[in-house]
This record gives C-alpha cells, structure tokens and sequence, in this order.
C-alpha cells in the first residue's frame, strides 16, 4: 500500500510538471521568448518587465491591433517588441541611453516590426501621440518622476496610463485599475490611469 501512494505522488508530480511545460510552450510567453533567445538571460539585470507582466499590461489597458504604444525609458525595447509581435501593437520607444536606444532599433529591425525609437531624455524630447503610456517607473530619480507627471498631465485624456511601482496623484489622474504583479526582485503593483479632464 504504501509503495501505491508513493507510486500515486509521483505520477501526479509528474502530471504536474508535464502540464506547466505543455501550458508554458504552448502560451505566448514561450514563442516571445524564443524569438528572443539570448536575451532573456540578461533581461534581470537590465530591469526589463517579465512577459507575463506584459501580458497582464496588454490586458488591462485593451492593447489590441494598431494600438500606439509609448514606453518612457525603453531600455533594449524588449517590452515593445512583444506587445508589438505578439498583440499587434505600434511601439514607439525613448531611451535616454543611445546604446539601448540602438538595440531597440536592431530588435524592431530583427523581427520586422514597424516602431519609433527616439533617443533622449523623457523630460526634454517630445512625446509622440500614444493610446497607451508605460512607465516601468523603478529607476527614476525624484525629480525625473516630477517631471514624468508634468509631462503625463498633458497626454490625451483618452490615453490609458500604465504604471509599474510609482503611484500618481489622484488629484489629477483617475485610477482605472491596479493590481498586484511580479517582478523577478519580488512583487509590485501595476496602475492604470487616465488622466482627468
Ligand atoms: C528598468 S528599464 C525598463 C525597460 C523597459 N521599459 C521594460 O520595462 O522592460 C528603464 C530604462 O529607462 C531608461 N531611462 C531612465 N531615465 C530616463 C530618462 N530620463 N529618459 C529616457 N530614458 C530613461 C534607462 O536608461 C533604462 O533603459
């Protein structure tokens, strides 16, 4: 009997296992890293969003085919490219570090994806039109965030407002949704605002 339950725990282990690499290889996550192979290794030190926080970003702010996306601080563009590829998105990028500015352009140019790379400071260059805002708002100084709401206030009140960490003033932005997400370093809350008329 006790060899059956032993047998019985580790079938069901087994099931287990099987399952999440069917549902992992099967799932968007997968094929977006695969196009991406040799990045992800990297992805942790360069504070890049996971996919399936990405994931959970599409869905909240209703990314969809055509959608213009903005990422404030796009790094080596990783999180453009799968909204991009895997949800039709239009990426448009800035990136104050022109190498990461350059790896953004190369992966656009790498998975044929149509986007805008601009490089430069956020708080200085002009922001094109968006219907979607991300900002993945661990890495920037006191007076950078200062900023960044200065420049938020004025984006189009249509446009949906997604935000990793930083919390913006309700005064001026009006929370739509947040949600608990996880990061490699541990957990952080995803905001979506709009801005108010
Ligand atoms: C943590 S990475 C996020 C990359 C990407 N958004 C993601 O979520 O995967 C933040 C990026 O913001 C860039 N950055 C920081 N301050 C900036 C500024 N003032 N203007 C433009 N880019 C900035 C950094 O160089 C870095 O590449």
């Amino acid at each position: 009997m006790a060899v059956f339950e032993i047998n019985r725990s580790v079938l069901s282990w087994r099931l287990a296992v099987g399952w999440t690499w069917l549902w992992h290889f099967s799932s968007d996550q997968m094929r977006y890293e695969i196009r991406q192979l040799g990045r992800p290794a990297e992805s942790y030190t360069q504070g890049e969003t996971p996919a399936s926080v990405l994931r959970v970003i599409a869905e909240k702010t209703g990314m969809g085919l055509g959608t213009r996306v903005l990422d404030i601080g796009c790094g080596r563009g990783s999180a453009l490219a799968y909204w991009a590829r895997v949800w039709g998105a239009a990426p448009i990028g800035i990136e104050e570090v022109p190498a990461l500015g350059g790896a953004t352009q190369a992966l656009f140019n790498g998975l044929s994806i149509s986007g805008t790379v601009i490089v430069g400071n956020f708080e200085t260059v002009e922001w094109p039109d968006a219907d979607v805002i991300y900002v993945a708002g661990t890495c920037f100084s006191p007076s950078a965030v200062r900023d960044l709401q200065r420049k938020l206030a004025h984006c189009s009140a249509k446009t949906k407002i997604a935000v990793i960490t930083l919390e913006l003033p309700t005064t001026q932005f009006d929370l739509i949704d947040a949600v608990s997400v996880r990061f490699a370093w541990g957990k952080s809350m995803l905001r979506v605002y709009r801005r108010i008329t």
